[in-house]
């Protein structure tokens, strides 16, 4: 068995070695993961052979979402737990070095996106050290990142010059008292400033994210969308999920993903481009008109988790497999006892070749079939720690 790859990999596996021997003093057990089952390392691949990493669905892995910090400055109704959460201590957030690390042996197995969340991640401070860090790693083909906007204004610049170049920001509503409600905390117009500034720092394509919630901004569909053409902008409605365990989320208070299609549509039609790469969460569709693309997030609705491709890494080092878990992989601690390179990859594949997560597919059915999907049954790892 073999890490072979780009620069990255070979001065990792000369540390490595090191750290093996210094390990072998008990540090490990052998053993990663919170779950009590054990996982066994079984082995490590050269994705340029094109035999990347398979779950047990035949999913590969190719993108990586990572909270850098669980903090955020909002508290988004739909997002943020109501009842009590223990931020996580922050020892034992990852540090910058750990976290590059962590990508590098994502992208020997395969994953060439990555995306920054939290959280809100441009709480962490000096976030654009990680990104000059990351976009010079072989085989990252992609890094993006999604923020609410609060602080973009400042950071946009320093952001763009660290070599980011595409950005998701998070408006619900163009109404201040609305967003203020929505938010709890939000200001509308640093938003929007924090767009403008993105734009005029290079950063390209700017999306909007929005989550459509019934009664709240379902009538401003159409506001969204004509504020993103005019300012060459791209939209992505989310429909809203049962995220974590306490957003008080109902099926009522979804607006699916055919409604929202049908609204724009009816107004700037539209023709479907389909899925990024095939297995992007969003399905685009273009203007007729040569207004641009919008994407819509169909994961209640129209689950796609036959075509998920997605790990997560909480702020705290846990792989995480699936936007719906309830436990995650935790890499910290092999990785902060010694754990050599091949020996951490070799547990990520083997996490991966164990996934079976299909959520969104057994609520659809669920809610087909009995409609007596019970959301709170199932106790989920919160948005913010495993990063939307
Ligand atoms: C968890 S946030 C983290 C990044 C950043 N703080 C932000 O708000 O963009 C990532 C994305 O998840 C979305 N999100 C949060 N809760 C959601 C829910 N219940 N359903 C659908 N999308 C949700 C947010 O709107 C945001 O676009
Ligand atoms: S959606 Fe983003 S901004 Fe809103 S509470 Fe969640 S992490 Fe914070």
């Amino acid at each position: 068995m073999t890490l072979r790859g780009g620069r990255g990999v070979k001065s990792g596996k000369r540390k490595a070695q090191g750290r093996e021997r210094k390990g072998e003093g008990g540090r490990i057990e052998g053993r990663p993961g919170q779950n009590g089952r054990g996982i066994e390392p079984k082995s490590c691949i050269d994705h340029n052979n094109d035999m990347a990493t398979l779950d047990i669905l035949k999913r590969p892995v190719r993108d990586l979402r990572i909270s850098v910090t669980d903090r955020c400055n909002y508290r988004c109704t739909y997002c943020m737990p109501r009842d009590e959460y223990t931020w996580i201590d922050r020892a034992k957030i990852l540090s910058f070095e750990e976290i590059e690390r962590i990508v590098r042996l994502f992208l020997l197995l395969g994953v060439d996106k990555i995306r920054l969340t939290g959280g809100e991640p441009l709480l962490r401070k000096d976030l654009e050290k990680l990104i000059g860090r990351l976009v010079s790693l072989d085989g990252l083909k992609d890094l993006s990142l999604t923020t609410n906007g609060a602080s973009l204004a400042e950071k946009a610049e320093a952001l763009a010059w660290a070599g980011l170049r595409r950005i998701n920001v998070s408006l619900d509503t163009l109404s201040p008292e609305k967003f203020r409600q929505l938010t709890k905390r939000g200001n509308l117009q640093d938003v929007l400033s924090g767009i403008f500034a993105a734009q005029k720092a290079g950063l390209n394509p700017v999306k909007i994210n929005a989550v459509i919630l019934r009664g709240t901004n379902d009538d401003e569909i159409i506001d969204l969308v004509q504020f993103a053409r005019q300012h060459g902008l791209e939209m992505r409605f989310i429909e809203y999920m049962d995220v974590g365990n306490a957003n008080s989320w109902s099926l009522e208070k979804t607006v699916p993903k055919k409604e929202i299609l049908q609204t724009v549509h009816s107004r700037f039609p539209l023709a479907e481009v389909g899925r990024r790469d095939g297995h992007a969460p969003a399905v685009d569709y273009r203007f007729l008109d040569g207004g641009g693309n919008i994407g819509i997030i169909g994961s209640v609705t129209e689950p796609f988790c036959s075509s998920c491709t997605r790990a997560r890494l909480t702020a705290d080092g846990r792989l995480v497999t699936c936007l719906f878990a309830q436990q995650g992989y935790d890499l910290k601690k092999p990785m902060r006892g010694g754990a050599s390179d091949e020996w951490i990859c070799e547990a990520i594949a083997s996490v991966w070749s164990r996934r079976q997560d299909r959520y969104s597919d057994l609520r659809w059915e669920t809610i087909h079939s009995t409609g007596a999907y019970q959301p709170r049954a199932h106790k989920k790892i919160e948005m913010i720690t495993l990063g939307g």
